[in-house]
């Protein structure tokens, strides 16, 4: 079995701290989300990666901390064993401006920002909710096809969809428009004539 990426920081104790102590400790390579618990071991909260490394170092974890768990009245024990969930996440401003990059596989001008993930590709479990955004005139040359189901709702732009190696051809779509693709099915090639933003929900269904 993996080993689960947990890794836990301290509601008390600074970033610089925590940064410090955690190039001691052996951590895994796939961390999303540090968990933060307080001075008795309870789960108080999440801090994901990014906020971690580019807030100040001498702020408090708590500090930067988003979220209170879902459960706050769960020992460590029970987070660790259950750290596969999602945050609970309310609703807040979403930083559109920021925490973009290119999913493994893409060309540039694909651009991912993972909202909330426990989506695990070895095991085939979980799920994921991303916003992906195509610039304009970018397009994909190969039909994309993966194993997990995937719903896709176009939020605002254009997509254009069975466009050729070259970026020719294709039928193009408005905003709003949706698909729901079983595992297994191939999609695309993509392309967006003024750029589009997409929300997509992947998941792996466990009744299957
Ligand atoms: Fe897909």
């Amino acid at each position: 079995m993996a080993r689960p990426d947990v890794v836990r920081l301290l509601e008390t104790e600074t970033i610089s701290e925590a940064l410090s102590r955690l190039r001691c400790e052996q951590i895994g390579e796939r961390i999303v989300y540090f968990y933060v618990t307080d001075a008795s071991g309870r789960l108080a909260g999440v801090v994901p990666t990014r906020r971690l490394i580019l807030s100040d170092p001498s702020t408090p974890v708590g500090e930067v901390m988003i979220h209170p768990a879902v459960e706050p009245c769960y020992d460590w024990e029970g987070a660790g064993n259950r750290m596969a969930q999602k945050p609970h996440l309310e609703f807040s401003p979403v930083d559109m401006g920021s925490g973009w990059e290119t999913p493994p596989g893409y060309k540039e001008g694909f651009q991912q920002k993972i909202l909330a993930s426990d989506l695990d590709e070895k095991a085939k479990r979980g799920s994921r909710s991303r916003l992906l955004r195509i610039g304009p005139g970018v397009y994909s040359e190969k039909p994309f096809v993966h194993d997990h189901w995937e719903e896709v709702y176009l939020v605002e732009g254009d997509l254009i969809v069975g466009n050729d190696e070259r970026g020719h051809g294709g039928t193009q779509f408005h905003a709003p428009t949706y698909a729901c693709r079983p595992p297994g099915v191939h999609h695309g090639p993509f392309k967006s004539e003024k750029g589009c933003v997409l929300f997509e929900i992947h998941y792996y269904r466990n009744d299957e």
